[in-house]
């Protein structure tokens, strides 16, 4: 495992505050770095900030926040305990989709978050952070609820709540995955 380069979140927070790496750092209104337990088992990885999370500074705020904070209640996790994050701290102009270019300037802050926060399973929301933290082919609508090793990490990916509220057909897949992670968690002994 790579060594951190910073002691704790807040030391990482205070150096990416400014950030200036890609264009989105002269539109967001803030940066959303990421919220959560410290030192989570469980750590939840999204897209990028939409309107109410760029407005707010906190990640899953908004409507597809609203949605995930139901699943979590479905299978008895609190979010207080887990870490939530996102491939971009920066909110794209007009949620579109991340440019590689900018994941490759942000990613090295969620890199060091996960060092530091050290979670036994990342749960990737969303076929965009599945592709980057999985693999590059991942395909959502056969793959999700699938385990990965990677590194020192578990890794799965679920649909990304906003894609649940345009086809709410996939909830019943989303609360199957969900029960999963919680077994997993639960065999794992994580917090
Ligand atoms: N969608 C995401 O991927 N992340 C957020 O923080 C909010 C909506």
């Amino acid at each position: 495992m790579e060594p951190c380069k910073y002691a704790n979140l807040e030391e990482l927070h205070a150096a990416c505050a400014d950030c200036q790496r890609c264009a989105l750092g002269e539109t967001r209104t803030k940066l959303v770095f990421g919220v959560g337990n410290p030192i989570a088992d469980l750590m939840f990885v999204g897209e990028a900030p939409g309107e109410q999370e760029d407005l707010t500074g906190t990640p899953f705020v908004g409507r597809a926040g609203q949605l995930l904070d139901k699943y979590l209640y479905a299978v008895d996790i609190e979010r207080k305990d887990v870490y939530i994050a996102n491939i971009l701290k920066c909110r794209p102009p007009k949620n579109r989709d991340p440019l590689p270019a900018e994941e490759d300037a942000c990613i090295d802050y969620l890199r060091e978050q996960v060092r530091i926060i050290r979670p036994k399973v990342i749960v990737c929301l969303g076929r965009i952070a599945a592709m980057r933290l999985i693999k590059p082919d991942f395909k959502i609508s056969v793959e999700h609820g699938t385990w990965f090793e990677r590194g020192d990490y578990l890794m799965t990916a679920v649909y990304h709540p906003a894609a649940l509220l345009r086809d709410p057909r996939r909830r019943e897949d989303m609360l199957r995955d969900m029960q999963a992670i919680k077994a997993k968690l639960d065999e794992l002994g994580g917090n």
